[in-house]
């Protein structure tokens, strides 16, 4: 195949796996405007709300778990088509449940979605990508998840607006006009199809091949993306460090894995503790603490998701350029001071003024180009294949454990301590994270995955 066959087909692969990241992206994001509609419906209260939140969560453990165990057993792309089939069964479960317990029970489906494409998305992305251009298809996958949190927004807004002004003569009016939820939750299996059947045409990941000692069909698939020269190459770097990890049989529980482990589990959690969650999610609700008018409650939704989504090609475009550190440490300056002086408003009730959007505008713009994207990067490239799945695993459902804490105790210290307080934990959070990666992360810019393991995992 010609160079420009070769990168077609690439990007293909690797864009086809990010749509693992638009549907997670989108499964947490629908929520948001259906909890209201699915509490009337039901006349939730205030245990059962929790659980219909909470319930993606459980899912998403469940899904990591799982990922863990089968992508090394049954391969990287099989499991990619388990997470699609559950995403496309969670938007069917939930947009006909006839009461909670079929909706939580098709929420949990979901979250085992989100949790499996998860791990398995960006870590097949990695050990498809070439070594110069890891950092900007992993971040497609990043990109993916912003894009499906905006597309939910839209969603949303959309089946609103149409059961509100239209919608009169479908045949199924209750389902669209009266029970708006249902249509809001079956959306998500349009796009779980298109991936299903994508996913059907990728082929597996050659280091997972090699792995299982399917040598001939790791060379076939590596000649179909890389020069013969550079499959060739590639492929003896696979088998080698396939050969090194089996002498050394390394676990994750090996000291030797201790320092990429504490790397991946620290940059997931501190991700989260920068609040980013809390601002996509709750963003209107702090600025109806700052005094600014609900009636706009969507409109800055739609403002955060799409300056999310513009600045993550920033770091699609500088991450292999520049590195990981450069974008990371950059990034999280923005962070820092935009969350400081964010509190500094709240302190002195200066809220009332476009400042606020602006800050927090910047802290988004600043996630997107760096935290979000290079943390995804940095978990799914730094562990060697032997013990890659169930690593990333680890950090992954340390991430998800993060997002839960943020989630239970944000709206808590918002309530008791007040909005500077909470913006000033989540920056001396951020300031953490700013030393951790100057001093104890390493530059993988360039790097193959087979170099990275002498990079990262200490002798023996
Ligand atoms: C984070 C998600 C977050 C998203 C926002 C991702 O990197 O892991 O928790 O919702 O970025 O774009």
């Amino acid at each position: 195949m010609n160079n420009s066959a070769t990168s077609y087909r690439i990007n293909y692969i690797c864009l086809t796996a990010s749509i693992g990241g638009l549907l997670f992206g989108f499964d947490t994001a629908v929520i948001s405007g259906a909890i209201n509609l699915v509490k009337s419906q039901f006349s939730l209260n205030a245990i059962l709300e929790g659980w219909l939140v909470s319930s993606g969560l459980v899912g998403c453990i469940i899904g990591v778990f799982m990922t863990g165990i089968l992508s090394d057993r049954i391969g990287r792309k099989k499991t990619m088509m388990l997470a699609g089939g559950m995403f496309f069964l969670s938007g069917i479960g939930c947009s006909f449940a006839s009461s909670m317990t079929p909706l939580i029970a098709a929420r949990v489906i979901g979250g085992i979605g989100v949790g499996m494409a998860s791990v398995v998305s960006p870590m097949y992305i990695a050990e498809f990508a070439p070594a110069n251009k890891r950092g900007r298809m992993i971040a497609y996958y990043q990109l993916a998840i912003t894009i499906g949190i905006l597309l939910a927004y839209f969603s949303n807004a959309l089946l609103v607006s149409f059961s509100q002004n239209y919608f009169e003569n479908v045949v199924f009016i209750w389902f669209f006009k009266e029970e708006t939820w249902r249509p809001m939750f079956l959306a998500l299996s349009i796009p779980s199809f298109i991936f299903l059947i994508m996913v059907m045409n990728v082929p597996e990941s050659p280091r997972w091949l090699v792995s299982i000692n399917k040598r001939e069909k790791a060379k076939k698939i590596l000649n179909s993306v890389r020069s013969p020269l550079q499959a060739a190459a590639e492929l003896q770097d696979i088998e080698n460090a396939a050969i090194k990890s089996i002498d050394k049989k390394i676990s994750v529980l090996d000291r030797s894995i201790r320092l990429p482990l504490i790397i991946g589990i620290v940059l997931a959690v501190l991700q989260q503790f920068s609040g980013i969650n809390a601002i996509i999610y709750y963003g209107p609700s702090i600025f109806k603490t700052a005094g600014i008018s609900s009636n706009n409650a969507l409109l800055f939704q739609v403002i955060i998701g799409a300056v999310n989504l513009l600045f993550t090609f920033v770091a699609i475009r500088l991450v292999d350029k520049y590195g990981r550190k450069f974008l990371l440490l950059t990034g999280l300056t923005g962070i820092i001071l935009s969350l400081i002086f964010c509190g500094f408003l709240f302190y002195t009730g200066h809220t009332d003024n476009i400042l606020l959007l602006v800050l927090i505008l910047i802290f988004i713009a600043c996630f997107a180009f760096s935290l979000g994207p290079v943390t995804w990067i940095l978990i799914n490239e730094i562990f060697p294949t032997a013990v890659r799945v169930k690593a990333v695993s680890i950090c992954t459902l340390a991430l998800w454990i993060a997002v839960w804490i943020v989630g239970q105790f944000f709206p808590w210290l918002l309530e008791k301590e007040g909005a500077a307080i909470t913006f000033w934990i989540f920056a001396a959070f951020s300031i953490i994270n700013f030393f951790f990666s100057l001093k104890i992360v390493k530059e993988t810019k360039g790097k193959s995955l087979e170099e990275m393991e002498d990079v990262f995992v200490v002798p023996h």
